[in-house]
């Protein structure tokens, strides 16, 4: 594989993933009160998910996703970006969980910071989304996509934290 097909794969992934990246951030702005988790613990003794995964962030989530890919779907003329723009919310939101569960299970509490797990768990789960609808992705395009997300999460949250948008910077 050439340098030249690399660089053109990892741009249209980088629009691809960009639904599931808006996700993952907009719940920060629009903070829910109803935990997914109903505030209930795990047989463990911990909470399942814990206070920072709520309901109406994970709902604004996935409409995030969808409306930003409807926009791309408008600039590409192309219908399927609304679909890669729903998997991709959807995708994230459940990653995004399923980091907090993983986290809640090794008995950190919320917002303990779990470096490449708080970067990179919604991305791992909207990629299964991405390669069930089909996306074209050649696996150094997207391992260049993870290094580019993990270090825009980190860039963005630390962003986030000056402005007083989150309380801890991860
Ligand atoms: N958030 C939300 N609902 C979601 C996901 C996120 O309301 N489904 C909001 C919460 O206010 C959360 C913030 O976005 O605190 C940041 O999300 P994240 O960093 O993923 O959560 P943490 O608070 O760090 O919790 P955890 O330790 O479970 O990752
Ligand atoms: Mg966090």
């Amino acid at each position: 594989m050439d340098v030249t097909e690399i660089t053109r794969n990892y741009i249209y992934l980088f629009i691809v993933f960009l639904p599931a990246m808006i996700a993952n951030g907009s719940p920060v702005v629009f903070k829910g009160k109803n935990p997914l988790d109903m505030g209930k613990n795990f047989i463990d003794g911990h909470r399942i998910l814990g206070d920072g995964k709520t309901v109406e962030g994970f709902i604004v989530g996935i409409l995030a996703g969808t409306v930003f890919g409807a926009i791309e779907a408008a600039l590409a003329w192309n219908t399927r970006y609304i679909a890669i723009g729903f998997l991709g919310g959807l995708g994230a939101m459940l990653g995004d969980v399923a980091g907090s569960f993983i986290k809640r299970r090794l008995g950190y509490k919320r917002g303990h910071p779990v470096l490449i797990l708080d970067q990179l768990d919604f991305a791992l789960c909207s990629t299964v989304f991405y390669y069930l609808y089909d996306i074209e992705m050649n696996p150094i395009s997207l391992l260049l996509i993870y290094v580019t997300i993990f270090l825009l999460h980190i860039l963005t949250n630390r962003l986030a934290y000056k402005t007083g948008l989150k309380n801890v910077p991860h």
